[in-house]
């Protein structure tokens, strides 16, 4: 069987369009594949993602040339489909070489991407968690891509029906990645303590948040696991704070405004530690996409700015606040033994409504990874699943 040619990487790249003709014209290489679309590679980029092994380490697969390797001016001096499939290109380096036509299809520029539409929620919209069950998703790769992806599109999902198992936890979220440790440790237990260093560790109720705004970077994933709970209420209260920004974008555009330039500075208050962290409560792209929130009220430092830039942020704030505590952006649940759930932490804020802890326990552990790694699981997953 003729072997198609590698790629510089250790991805699986299906064939899904044949390659109908190319042309090479100067600095540029044009496909005209089988669905009628036209792809235009430009010489450049082609040439450094050569999968020969000078160009190409072949083992690490990562680039094994710098740019200055290439001439400025480098040209596609001819270009031909193999009988593979594959495009042979030969530059004017001297370079002969030739691309899989899957990699080839799967990097083409056609047209400006558009972003992955995420899945913004209210209580209507979104009264419980996307939920699946526990036992199932682990046994089928399949299933737990399904998790991890709703977890990533509605930014909260849930596994029911765990089993009671000392290291579950950290096994499960390890399958995704790393655990990413804090001064809260390596793995932590909501309970009360006697000299707690966190409202988290009383019985009272806690006001939506996002874990650790007191740093650099928020942690991206976090995951509950309860063990055990006979305790009258403290249910977890979710709210997408993306809904919120977003509706706040349409209806408050001052307070938006605000909320995406003045910078806030949140600290930790404990002995042994003393971590700042400070940006806007929306993080925006550069094209104004929301990636982020960074939102807490009770570990917020006081605003260290001109009084009429406090009085403008704090409405502001204030007014993100008054939405994150309305009953319609709020899915209300109870954590039941067994359950794991996850969420993005710098997209959903949580809070708790307070619990009566006398005759009753509660035993809920929690894990932060970051989002990074759900989203390379997603893809590593669907790249098992596609070979
Ligand atoms: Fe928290």
């Amino acid at each position: 069987m003729l072997e198609l040619p590698g790629t510089p990487d250790f991805d699986v790249w299906p064939v899904t369009h044949e390659v109908r003709n190319v042309k090479a014209a100067a600095d540029v290489l044009s496909v005209v594949w089988a669905d009628g679309r036209t792809s235009a590679h430009h010489a450049l980029l082609l040439r450094e993602n050569s999968p020969d092994p000078v160009t190409t380490h072949p083992k690490a697969r990562e680039m094994a040339i710098s740019p200055t390797d290439i001439p400025q001016d480098v040209g596609i001096t001819s270009a031909d489909i193999l009988e593979t499939g594959a495009v042979r290109v030969q530059f004017s380096d001297g370079l002969d070489t030739s691309f899989h036509p899957g990699w080839l299809r799967g990097t083409a520029w056609f047209e400006a991407p558009k972003p992955e539409p995420l899945f913004l929620w209210t209580s209507a919209e979104q009264p419980e968690p996307p939920t699946f069950d526990g036992p199932d998703a682990l046994d089928h790769p399949e299933r737990f891509l399904h998790w991890l992806e709703a977890l990533r599109d509605f930014g909260v999902a849930r596994l029911r029906g765990l089993p009671q198992q000392d290291g579950l936890l950290e096994e499960i979220v390890t399958r995704i990645g790393p655990v990413r440790e804090s001064n809260f440790g390596r793995q932590y237990v909501l309970e009360i303590k006697d000299d707690p260093d966190s409202q988290a560790y009383t019985s009272g109720s806690l006001l939506q948040h996002v874990d650790l705004p007191t740093r650099e970077l928020p942690f991206g994933l976090q995951f509950l696991y309860t063990r055990d709970n006979t305790t009258t209420g403290g249910e977890g209260i979710y709210v997408d704070a993306y809904c919120i920004a977003e509706d706040m974008r349409q209806e408050e555009p001052d307070h938006f405004h605000s909320l995406i330039t003045d910078i806030w500075e949140y600290n930790n208050r404990a002995r042994t530690s003393d971590y700042r962290g400070s940006g806007p409560v929306v993080e925006t792209d550069a094209n104004g996409a929301i990636t982020g929130i960074r939102y807490n009220t009770f570990l917020r430092a006081p605003l260290k700015a001109p009084p009429e830039v406090q009085a403008r942020a704090y409405k502001a704030y204030r007014a993100f606040c008054a939405r994150a505590q309305d009953p319609a952006y709020q899915m209300v649940f109870r954590y039941e033994p067994g359950d794991l759930l996850a969420f993005d932490n710098r997209r959903v804020l949580h809070g708790r409504a307070g619990y009566e802890a006398k005759g009753g326990s509660r035993f809920i552990e929690g894990i932060y990874c970051d989002r990074d790694d759900l989203h390379s699981r997603i893809r590593t997953i669907k790249r098992q699943l596609r070979a």
